[in-house]
Order: C-alpha cells, then structure tokens, then sequence
C-alpha cells in the first residue's frame, strides 16, 4: 500500500501526474488541498506545469486560528505557494470557518471531493485531527498537540508564536473524498506511516482510518 520512491523530486512529480490527469479529464474538479513542508514540491511542480485552473474548485484541509494575514497562517502559505501563482479564481479557494456547519455545507453542496491531497503528522494525525479524534468527526476547532505545536515551531520564529488551536475538516469529511493521495518526506515518518497503514484501525493514530477506504494511494520518500 506504500509506494516508496526515489527522491522528493519524484514524489512530488507523481502526485502532480495524478492532479494533472485530474484537472484534464474534468476541468471543474473539486479538490482538497494540504499546507506543511510536504506538498511545496508538489506546488512547484504543478506550477511549472501550467494548467488551467479556471474552474477549480479548492478545499483546504486546515487553518490556525489567528488573523489569516498573518505571514505564517495556511491562507498565506497557499498564496504564496500555489494560488498566487496559477489562474485559480480566488473565491473558488476555501479554508474551514466558522460556522463549521456552512463549511460543510458548502462542501456538501459542491457535490463530492474529487481528489483529496494530505501529509501525516509525526504522531499520525491528518489535517489536525490529533489522536483520538473521533472517526466520525466533522469540521470544528481543535487544540493542537505539544507534539504538533513542537513540529510545526519551525515555521514560526518562536515556539511561543505557535496558535494552540486550529480549524480543521474532520476525519468523516475527509473520508467522504472520492480519492484520498498520502504524501510523507522523510524517514523520521516512515514508522508512524507503517503504524497507520499496517497497523491496527483506531482512533489513537487518525490516519489509520484511510485503510477504511477503497481508493487510497500513499506515497513515501526518505
Ligand atoms: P509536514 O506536515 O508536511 O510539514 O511534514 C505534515 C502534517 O503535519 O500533516
């Protein structure tokens, strides 16, 4: 179930194949989008590629809360990263919000998630479902781990400036996406990876609830 390839060039080429074969075969695809140090490589590359976006529908998996101008929030990192940067129609570009319920039901009305793109966590979380999130859950406020305020430290000048809380899709969201790619750089991720795809389903290591669905891919470099 876990495709190891050779180098982050080439994991981050292979996921752009399977989006731009996506965006392709249907120009109004709706997609669900990761932040973190994983998917940069992916952006690039499917910046250089040049498609057309014009009737892309994004999704993103999560937000801090915090001011969403702030340098370091996910609506910067994605501007910055991807959306700026190619012809998407920023109010085709959503991150949840409060309400959490009108999220999903802006998600619900776009009919269907087409492709779903996520990294994992070192403790194995998706998106910021931390461990022991429930299976079923749905888009709401969450309070990030030690684990992952530690992890994701080093995007902020301080572990201080670190938000506490996030806003994120929930597990049953996510789950609802009719095809889910897993990306993980890096060998200190290859045990949680084997823990959540070969390991038991529960909901003390969140990304192995992917093993509950039928079209999953997972791809891995060290
Ligand atoms: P990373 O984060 O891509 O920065 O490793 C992944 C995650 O925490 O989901």
């Amino acid at each position: 179930m876990i495709n190891t390839l050779k180098s982050y060039k080439e994991l981050s080429s292979t996921v752009a194949d399977i989006v731009e074969t996506q965006l392709k075969e249907q120009p109004l695809s709706k997609l669900i989008l990761p932040t973190g140090s994983t998917p940069i490589g992916l952006y690039d590359e499917l910046v250089n590629r040049e498609l057309d976006w014009s009737l892309v529908i994004a999704y993103n998996l999560d937000e801090y809360i915090m001011n969403i101008d702030h340098p370091y929030s996910y609506h910067s990192f994605m501007r910055k990263n991807l959306f700026d940067r190619i012809n998407i129609y920023p109010d085709r570009c959503h991150f949840p919000f409060r309400p959490t319920l009108s999220f999903e039901d802006k998600i619900a009305g776009s009919m269907g998630i087409d492709l779903c793109m996520l990294g994992i966590g070192s403790n194995g979380h998706i998106a910021f479902n931390e461990p022991g999130s429930s299976f079923k859950s749905r888009t709401r406020v969450v309070d990030l781990t030690e684990q992952t305020i530690k992890d994701n430290s080093r995007f902020f000048d301080s572990i201080d400036d670190v938000p506490k809380q996030a806003i994120t899709m929930g597990l049953g969201t996510i789950m609802e996406s009719k095809r889910i790619i897993l990306m993980a750089n890096g060998n200190h991720k290859l045990n949680i990876l084997n823990v959540a795809m070969n390991g038991e389903v529960t909901e003390d290591v969140p990304a192995s609830i992917l093993q509950n669905h039928n079209n999953v891919e997972v791809y891995y470099c060290d």
